[in-house]
């Protein structure tokens, strides 16, 4: 399978996710002064809405805080599976631990899509939740015996999987293997209308409001950008926790993906869900659109965040795959996103480090957080009401990570070289005219390495270069139009200001 693509051609769609195109904004409250409760609940994702919903439901008083508008980081842009058959994991699972941890892994994902059906009827929410099989396919004969082996692997972990060579996808496939009994959902009707229950009987959603810090007192206390919120228990679900304790930002790396969704004809749009495996390893699922048409949703051109600058390159070939595989004419849609990937494969859900008694995150989920992030609230909710969870103790936070495991040598040691390596790097550019119309460049000016943008209109934007969360130097994402940190994550505009953590401050200006 060849996709070609013209560098020069136009990238069409609405910039925007849909799930977010197609939901009213929300508008809850800044942190209107400082707050007592049970649980501050750091990061309003689908670990953040799930575990304050769990936590109410069980008597507590809850903070949700974000420093955005709730639902529109990850799980905002997502593509919504929500499933138990994370491309080839189980296998892996196996080989690298053992049976138990496999099985152990199924069962709680498969616990977590009841989890979520179980919530969707409990509080009626109308977020078109609809059952489907899952597939993991190999379009060509290369990758079918990783098929064959997940097959036998997910049987093992007692889960029903099974091969088949028959899809409804307009293309032939050597093989897939197939889990009955799945689902996809609209991510942001079933959150918002989760998050919408939240607030009264002292419990609050609070938007705008960034958190800088936790502090380990007794009760803790979250130091955001506008107030103290002092709680007994702190959860911190912002995707890689904002805290560095416990070195989860060298236990997991981020890696961008990206989507475009189609209005099509439903004939030609699959009713179930399809992932690849080997050459073609597209994301392919459908959604009921509001006006009673079908939005077709193809995703792909995932890679480490900061690897690549071309970034509407990878628009260009999910597009030209599309418009091949699907013989579509319009795309509506184009979005990207990013997620934390584990290290060694297991999400990191529990405590914050052995010592934290009261501190607890969720990460590493691996593009797989509908089901782990529902699992997240699930488990830490547990924890801070003192009951047994039969998943807690495989997933837990503070497990030893073996840092010594091939990815993470490999990932670390690209931090590593970004950390030293970009910093001594000669950056040779020492002037804004090196800088063309629409381009992000980190130049070399009075010793200082500067992120330079230059505008359409011919206006040049510099911030500082260097990351506040651990120094490492920005890339330029000409797709986003943001300055992405290639080390863990985090993402500023072309002003300098934070869009999305581990930072919790904005780039510097440029001291000229
Ligand atoms: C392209 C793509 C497609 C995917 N598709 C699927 C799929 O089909 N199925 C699946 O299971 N998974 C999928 N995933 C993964 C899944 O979407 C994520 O794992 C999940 O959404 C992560 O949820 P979260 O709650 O951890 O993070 P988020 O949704 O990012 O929530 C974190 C929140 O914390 C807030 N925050 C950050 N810093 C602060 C701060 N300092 N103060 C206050 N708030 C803060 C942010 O604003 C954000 O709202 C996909 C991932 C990608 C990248
Ligand atoms: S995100 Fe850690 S150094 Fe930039």
């Amino acid at each position: 399978m060849t996709v070609l693509t013209n560098k020069n051609s136009t990238i069409t769609g609405k910039h925007t996710s849909y799930w977010i195109d197609s939901t009213l904004p929300t508008d809850y409250p800044i942190l209107p002064e400082n707050l007592t409760v049970d649980v501050a609940i750091v990061g309003a994702g689908i670990v953040g809405i799930t575990a304050a919903t769990l936590l109410k439901k069980a008597g507590k008083t809850v903070a949700l805080i974000d420093s955005e508008k709730i639902v529109q980081g990850t799980s905002g842009k997502t593509t919504a599976k929500i499933t138990a058959l994370h491309r080839l994991i189980y296998n892996d699972l196996i080989e690298n631990f053992d049976v138990e941890t496999a099985r152990i892994y199924g069962e709680a994902n498969q616990a977590a899509i009841e989890q979520v059906a179980n919530l969707v009827t409990e509080e009626q929410i109308d977020c078109d939740f609809r059952r489907c099989n899952a597939y993991t396919f190999a379009r060509y004969t290369d990758s079918i015996d990783k098929i064959h082996a997940e097959v036998q692997a997910a049987q093992k972990a007692y889960l029903p999987a099974s091969f088949v060579t028959n899809t409804e996808l307009p293309f032939s496939v050597a093989g897939a293997i197939k889990l009955p009994n799945q689902a996809r959902f609209h991510v942001r009707k079933y959150l918002l209308n989760l998050a919408h229950k939240i607030p009264g009987n002292g419990s609050y959603v609070i938007e705008n409001t960034r958190v800088k810090e936790v502090n380990h007192s007794d009760p803790c206390q979250v130091v955001s950008d506008r107030g103290f919120i002092k709680a007994q228990d702190v959860i911190v679900a912002t995707n890689l926790p904002i805290l560095d304790q416990g070195l989860f930002f060298a236990k997991a790396y981020p890696k961008r993906s990206y989507l475009i969704g189609a209005k099509v004809d439903k004939s030609i749009a699959p009713q179930e869900m399809y992932i690849g495996t080997g050459k073609d390893d597209h994301s392919i699922r459908s959604t009921p659109l509001d006006d009673g048409g079908t939005l077709l949703i193809v995703g792909g051109q995932g890679h480490k965040v900061g690897e690549k600058q071309d970034t509407e390159e990878c628009y260009r070939k999910l597009e030209n795959y599309a418009r091949n595989e699907f013989k579509i004419e319009n795309i509506d849609y184009r979005w990207s996103t990013q997620d934390m990937v584990s290290m060694d494969k297991l999400p990191y859900i529990g405590k914050l480090t052995p010592t934290s008694e009261h501190i607890y995150v969720a990460t590493g989920f691996s593009l797989w957080g509908m089901s782990k992030g529902t699992l997240s609230g699930m488990i830490l909710s547990d924890l801070i009401l003192g009951r047994n969870n039969p998943w807690a103790a495989t997933f837990d936070a503070t497990r030893a990570t073996p840092f010594v495991s091939k990815t993470s040598i490999k990932e670390n040691f690209d931090v590593a070289t970004h950390w030293f390596g970009d910093r001594l790097k000669g950056f040779t550019d020492n002037s804004f005219d090196k800088v063309k119309p629409n381009e992000g460049k980190i130049l070399n000016l009075d010793n200082q390495k500067v992120a330079a943008y230059r505008d359409e209109n011919n206006q040049v934007h510099a911030v500082s270069a260097v990351c506040p969360h651990l120094g490492c130097v920005v890339s330029w994402n000409n797709g986003e139009k943001s300055w992405d940190c290639p080390c863990h994550g985090s993402r500023f505009s072309c002003d300098g200001e934070l869009l999305r953590g581990p930072a919790v401050k904005d780039l510097k200006a440029y001291d000229a």
